[in-house]
């Protein structure tokens, strides 16, 4: 949730902070601004209210010189989307700009002190109590800024990343974080500053994530410090290299992020699997499990905690490691698992499962795993993101970045790290057989043409697509392992297109959701040849019984469902326990086409962020 981006060398920060906005304005699109350190002393801010691009219409012509500067695009937690409520946020004196992304929880009573020693406010946002916290304690004197915000810090109670500029202090920037994302990146006479590496990507490669209570003080032609709120400061800086290339974050030739991500898939699936399968196909090797061999087998049972597609894939987790792994296991909205006494302890593995590896949410319930004494596993997307630090261990998915906001590449990525990690498991426990493994794995390695073939159905369901365009309300059906894949479809085609959507275990529909068949409500059924084809089978004759419209996912060759549905999307045949990864791709398919027709921004739908940095 939010953005934010800074800037200090020599050279123009305006560029810099607009092209690192347009790539972080995933996180966020309702308002956008900067601040810029201008001539003679002086603050030069720009704000306006809707993305990035209408930010960029309201500085033509305007001043936008400056060696520093800081910005943010916004996702709305504490105010309506509106100029006066946008970052940056300058304080009452005018002395400084703050931008920030996190929530402050304990903003209602240091605004009613602030307001009591003579602040007043001019937005609704807990940010600009930060900022104003900041002035108060500059303005008492005998502070530096960097003091200024080590001492409103510790005031503070929440999450955030800031970074802060000073009026007339062109050679500063500060910026500090806690539980919300920062990445510096060091240059060559410049240092960059962003929530996540991709607005650093073609400047260095040199990056170092800043840690939760680490504030880190950028001044021009000196190295950089890290110090701590505590008063201590890090013995060694850590810098990284980033391997991430321009050419990953852009389109390449499509025209929209998520459908270059659809595409992307056979090959995305090639880099999650490389290296994890023997070349025989015989065996799983995943370091993350192994070295932690006697953790997981003495594994009393394995909590996975995620949310939104990540919990989908969590859902499909569960049958596969309870499956082949031969271990029982719970799943849990990561939301909902801390408020819920979880009886948890060192004989449990929680598994967290997070494409941003920033939800805050997740982040939460794997810290309180940690503290309840849990052994906590990571499959996440974004390599160096908090969720991966703060586990035990870990498998990465490998998908590259991820831009559209709706998650398709990650899905089928964190499916196949969860099988990859079932088998594991049923290698280790000996609770699988050495052709089981063998099957699936073989299974596994041929999932990239397996996928470039699914792909093919792009036409016919763009052409399908536009039977749908109009209809108000859509039900997703699925049995077994593809429930969640039922979930999932249906979540994609809310989220891109608007259009009411529910997934449902396709038996519970006589229990309820049937009542609402008729020939205006379309269900997608998700069919393959599998142990519980038959009973899906007579799903689809009650659907059609009650004068509803029938789309179904089915095998190929499947004669039975295809007299009786009304169009029928044919994948390709895989084991029972990887239909989900094959299945998902024809129904993230057919949101995509639908919420197109409709003309809707399907990269960056409304209301929704790609990283929920806030509860
Ligand atoms: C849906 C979607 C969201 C995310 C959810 C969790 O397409 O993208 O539901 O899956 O916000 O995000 P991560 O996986 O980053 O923890």
């Amino acid at each position: 949730m939010c953005g934010i981006v800074g800037y200090l060398g020599g050279g123009k920060a305006y560029g810099v902070l607009i092209g690192g906005l347009h790539r972080l304005e995933y996180r966020g699109y309702d308002s956008a601004g900067v601040a810029l350190e201008g001539r003679g002393g002086k603050l030069k801010v720009y704000r306006s209210r809707g993305k990035v691009a209408d930010l960029e219409r309201l500085t033509e012509g305007k001043d936008t010189s400056g060696c520093l500067g800081i910005g943010h695009t916004r996702w709305a937690t504490h105010g309506e989307p509106s100029e006066r409520n946008a970052h940056p946020h300058v304080s009452q004196s005018g002395r400084l700009a703050l931008v920030h992304n996190g929530t402050i929880e304990n903003y209602r009573p240091l605004r009613e002190t602030l307001r009591q020693c003579g602040y007043h406010f001019n937005s609704e946002t807990d940010t600009e109590v930060l900022a104003q916290l900041v002035d108060y304690i500059l303005e008492r004197g005998g502070r530096s800024l960097p003091e200024a915000v080590k001492e409103a810090l510790g005031q503070v109670e929440g999450a955030y990343a800031i970074a802060v500029m000073e009026r007339g202090n062109p050679d500063l920037l500060v910026v500090a974080r806690k539980s919300s994302p920062l990445v510096i990146g060091v240059g060559e006479g410049e240092t960059f500053v962003a929530s996540d590496a991709t607005p650093i990507v073609g400047y260095t490669d040199r990056v170092l994530y800043l840690k939760d209570n680490e504030v880190a003080v950028i001044r021009r032609g000196k190295p950089l410090e890290v110090q701590t709120l505590d008063g201590g400061s890090r013995p060694s800086l850590d810098i990284q290299t980033l391997r991430l290339s321009v050419a990953q974050l852009e389109k390449g030739g499509f025209p929209t992020f998520m459908l270059k991500e659809i595409f992307e898939q056979p090959s995305t699936l090639t880099d999650c699997l490389r290296g994890r399968i023997t070349s025989d196909g015989k065996r799983v090797v995943l370091s993350g499990v192994t070295d932690n061999r006697e953790r997981f087998l003495r594994a009393r049972r394995i909590v996975i905690v995620a949310c939104g597609t990540s919990w989908h894939a969590a859902l499909i987790g569960k049958r596969l490691i309870q499956q082949l792994g031969g271990l029982p296991v719970e799943v849990e909205y990561a939301s909902e698992f801390r408020y819920g006494c979880p009886r948890i302890g060192e004989e449990d593995v929680v598994v967290a499962i997070s494409q941003s590896g920033e939800t805050a949410d997740t982040l939460a319930a794997v810290q309180l795993a940690r503290e309840l004494g849990a052994f906590v596993y990571g499959i996440c997307n974004v390599v160096g993101s908090s969720i991966p630090r703060s586990t035990h261990s870990g498998t990465y998915i490998h998908v590259g970045p991820e831009i559209g906001v709706a998650s398709t590449k990650a899905f089928t990525g964190q499916v196949t790290v969860l099988a990859l990690l079932a088998l594991c498991l049923g290698q280790i426990r000996g609770t699988l057989a050495e052709e089981d493994v063998e099957r699936v794995a073989k299974a596994l390695l041929r999932l990239p043409e397996t996928i470039e073939e699914t792909l093919r159905l792009a036409p016919e369901v763009e052409q399908l697509s536009k039977t749908f365009t109009f209809a108000h309300n859509f039900l997703y059906l699925g049995r077994g392992y593809n429930y969640p894949t039922a979930l999932e479809g249906a979540l994609k085609l809310k989220e891109i297109s608007y259009i009411h959507a529910e997934g449902y275990p396709a038996a519970e529909m006589k229990h309820g959701p049937i009542a609402l068949i008729d020939h205006e409500m379309p269900s997608v059924i998700i069919a393959p040849n599998d142990s519980l084809h038959d009973k899906v089978l007579s799903n689809v004759q009650q659907v059609k019984a009650r004068g509803g419209i029938v789309v179904a996912v089915i095998n190929k060759g499947d004669e039975a469902i295809k007299s009786l549905a009304d169009f029928v999307l044919e994948i390709p045949a895989v084991p029972e326990c990887l239909t989900p990864i094959v299945a998902s791709v024809p129904l993230q398919l057919l949101a995509y086409y639908i919420a197109v027709n409709k003309g809707r921004n399907v990269d960056r739908p409304r209301n929704l962020a790609k990283s929920v940095t806030v509860e």
